[in-house]
């Protein structure tokens, strides 16, 4: 049997797909190549390249009777690119998403764990704490909303036909495998612990510092980094508790609870590196919020999952190794260990 992992050669795919082999599963990989790379795929996993908005490429995959569970991480992932073109995102991730899950209940593919988001909270109060699932969503970029909405088609879909399933909703994802077998690639990063690496590296000239004038402690964005491998490894925590029977129907925050401002983020980077880290002001960025920090105590009392990597300078340290790496030479396909 084998776990159908969408959007395995992406970046948190590709660390998924290393998790779930070294635990044993045996995988096929789903991915249009539209964001992810081929040298993400491990060699000894199959790979099909295609969407999983097409309904007759899952019947092909799923009527072989060797899928017994999804991982549907394939979707579109940056705020900013949401708010301009929100079509794509209610596209790829809400439309597609539902085609997928109608085809899971079609074949009785039981277990699915699905890819969300910290964004599906929208603009916390700073006296709300800790955000925990249970807080009432409501997303301020189309993002967000597009993953809501596919939580929601799930979460229905799953009810009505007797499929179990498990929403994780992804903190700030960082870093990069520890034996640097896997980790983003893509040129084009948003996301501030790449460009802060790139930025120290003198791949870029400077940071922006997106708002620093948020009701925060030194008014930059604080948010909770978690290690791209301890996020992976919850995902086959999930998978683990759905067939053991003890998850049927979960949302679980990913993060470690612990936030960081964009100038605690920029620290870490210019001690691990040893070198400065230039950055600018810059005004705040569309569809951004000041802080949000998870609370994962939901996660920890009813999965078997621990965090390995809770500690940002670790997180930055891996980011970095990587990110060198990355152009000095092009890092091994992911799983080659020779
Ligand atoms: C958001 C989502 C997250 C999603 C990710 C994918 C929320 C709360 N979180 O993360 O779930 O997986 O998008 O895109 O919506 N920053 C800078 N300069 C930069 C880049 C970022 O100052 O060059 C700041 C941002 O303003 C923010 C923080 O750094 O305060 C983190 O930003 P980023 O890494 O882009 O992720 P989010 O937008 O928080």
């Amino acid at each position: 049997m084998a776990v159908l992992v969408t959007g395995g050669a992406g970046y948190i795919g590709s660390h998924v797909l290393l998790e779930l082999i070294a635990a044993g599963e045996g995988v096929v990989v789903l991915d249009d190549l539209s964001t992810g790379f081929i040298e993400n795929i491990p060699a000894a996993a199959p790979f099909i390249k295609g969407s999983v908005g097409d309904a007759a490429l899952l019947d092909e995959i799923m009527s072989r009777g060797e899928i017994d569970a999804v991982i549907h991480l394939a979707a579109s992932l940056i705020v900013p690119e949401s708010v301009a073109a929100p079509e794509k995102y209610w596209r790829n991730n809400t439309a597609n998403g539902r085609v997928l899950f109608d085809a899971c209940a079609r074949h009785r593919v039981r277990d699915i764990v699905f890819s969300s988001t910290a964004a599906v909270y929208g603009d916390v109060p700073s006296s709300a704490g800790r955000v925990s699932e249970d807080f009432v969503p409501n997303p301020v970029s189309p993002y967000g909303r597009s993953k809501l909405a596919s939580e929601w088609t799930l979460n229905d879909i799953a009810a009505a036909h007797g499929l179990r399933h498990v929403i994780l909703r992804y903190f700030n994802v960082a870093g990069a495998d520890p034996e640097m077998r896997a980790g983003p690639r893509a040129r084009d990063a948003t996301h501030l612990i790449k460009v802060a690496c790139e930025a120290a590296l003198g791949r870029r000239a400077a940071l922006q510092i997106f708002g620093t004038d948020y009701a925060t402690a030194d008014g930059t964005g604080v948010r909770d980094y978690i290690h791209v491998s301890d996020l992976a490894r919850a995902h086959v925590a999930a998978l683990r508790g759905m067939r053991s029977g003890a998850l049927v129907r979960e949302i679980f925050n990913c993060g470690y609870g612990r936030g960081y401002s964009v100038l605690e983020v920029i620290e870490a980077v210019a001690r691990a590196s040893g070198r400065p880290v230039p950055a600018e002001r810059a005004p705040r960025r569309a569809g951004d919020i000041g802080e949000i920090v998870a609370d994962n105590t939901a996660i920890l009392s009813r999965t078997d999952w621990r965090p390995e990597r809770a500690d940002l300078d670790a997180i930055v340290r891996d980011a970095l190794v990587w990110e060198e790496a990355l152009s000095s030479a092009p890092p091994r396909r992911a799983g080659d260990r020779s």
